[in-house]
């Protein structure tokens, strides 16, 4: 079941999830965060179902502080504009922070359309600790437009 973007075809097998390629793409485009303001750097990398392409975001600021995209979105509008509409295996964020940081609750939403209740979404922290959740779990109740429900 997918929570919205309801015309992708998940192929019979599932992609693996490698987490150390992951995570180390995921640092990797951390390094180019632009945060000049927070100076909180963000890096994720995500896994599309279909392909088991890796596309990576980090957090990009901006004087006008709303205008800020975080790496997550990022990563998926980055997926979306290679391959066309995904659905997301898998998603990896690395932030320094203790306990590693979620993404935050517009970028669920955003990524909601184009994930599974169980979508893995594995954190780490620069220095190595990690959590793992479902989609799900940090997104039970998602918007949904009526017409995409399934
Ligand atoms: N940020 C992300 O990139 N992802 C999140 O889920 C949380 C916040 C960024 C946005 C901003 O550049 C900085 O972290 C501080 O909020």
């Amino acid at each position: 079941m997918l929570y919205g973007a309801n015309d992708i075809v998940l192929p019979s097998g599932r992609p693996l999830v490698d987490l150390d390629v992951m995570r180390t793409l995921a640092r990797q485009a951390r390094e180019h965060a632009y945060a000049p303001y927070s100076r909180f750097k963000v890096g994720a990398c995500l896994l599309s179902a279909a392909t088991g392409r890796m596309y990576t975001g980090c957090n990009v600021e901006n004087s006008s502080y709303g205008a800020t995209v975080c790496a997550e979105r990022n990563a998926i509008l980055h997926a979306i504009a290679e391959e066309g509409v995904v659905g997301v295996e898998a998603l990896v964020v690395v932030s320094d922070d203790d306990p590693p940081a979620p993404p935050c609750a517009l970028c669920l939403q955003v990524l909601a359309e184009f994930s599974r209740p169980d979508t893995r979404v594995i954190l780490f922290s620069v220095d190595g600790k990690c959590v793992e959740y479902s989609f799900a779990e940090l997104l039970p109740n998602p918007f949904i437009f009526p017409t995409m429900r399934q």
